[in-house]
């Protein structure tokens, strides 16, 4: 079994959008059972509320469905459960980094970098914006979707089967 967990700030907006879409991706190429996915916020304000309402109809716009997702916030046992630990922007790579045990330091990595036709490195926060952010967002976390698939695949071939 391979581990991914998406990480932003609220776990409202970006990681459950991540999480929503890697997850579908996983299930299309049959390796649900091989894969799992989960996603957090380094912040706490948001603990148990489902997406935002506009990543939710983003999602949707795209076929995806994240009702089912539950902001949770990130524990340290998360470093050790998990084999890559995504954050979103540089500002949640400095949380996570910050909190992470030494031995788990190299599982922390910008999601986006597994998209190299992206053209930026961050994943912006789109919660203060409009839809158009939300849009943007999404176009971003698809393409590092695959980038990540190819990635495991690389590095996990065993797990994968
Ligand atoms: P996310 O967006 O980190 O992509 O989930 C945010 C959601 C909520 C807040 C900040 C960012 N907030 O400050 O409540």
């Amino acid at each position: 079994m391979v581990r991914v967990l998406f990480v932003c700030l609220g776990n409202i907006c970006r990681s459950p959008t991540a999480e929503g879409v890697f997850r579908d991706l996983v299930r299309r190429e049959g390796l649900s059972e091989r894969i799992e996915t989960d996603s957090c916020g380094t912040g706490g304000w948001h603990i148990g509320n489902p997406p935002d309402s506009r990543a939710c109809a983003e999602a949707e716009r795209r076929g995806i469905d994240l009702s089912d997702l539950r902001a949770r916030q990130i524990k340290e046992s998360d470093f050790e459960a998990f084999d890559y630990v995504l954050g979103m922007d540089d500002r949640n790579i400095a949380n996570l980094e910050a909190m992470c045990p030494a031995s788990y330091k190299d599982r922390i990595k910008l999601f986006l970098s597994y998209a190299s036709d992206v053209g930026r490195h961050d994943v912006p926060d789109p919660y203060y914006g409009g839809p158009d952010g939300f849009r943007d967002v999404f176009d971003m976390i698809d393409k590092a979707s695959r980038g990540l698939l190819a990635d495991i695949r690389t590095r996990h071939p065993d797990a994968l089967g």
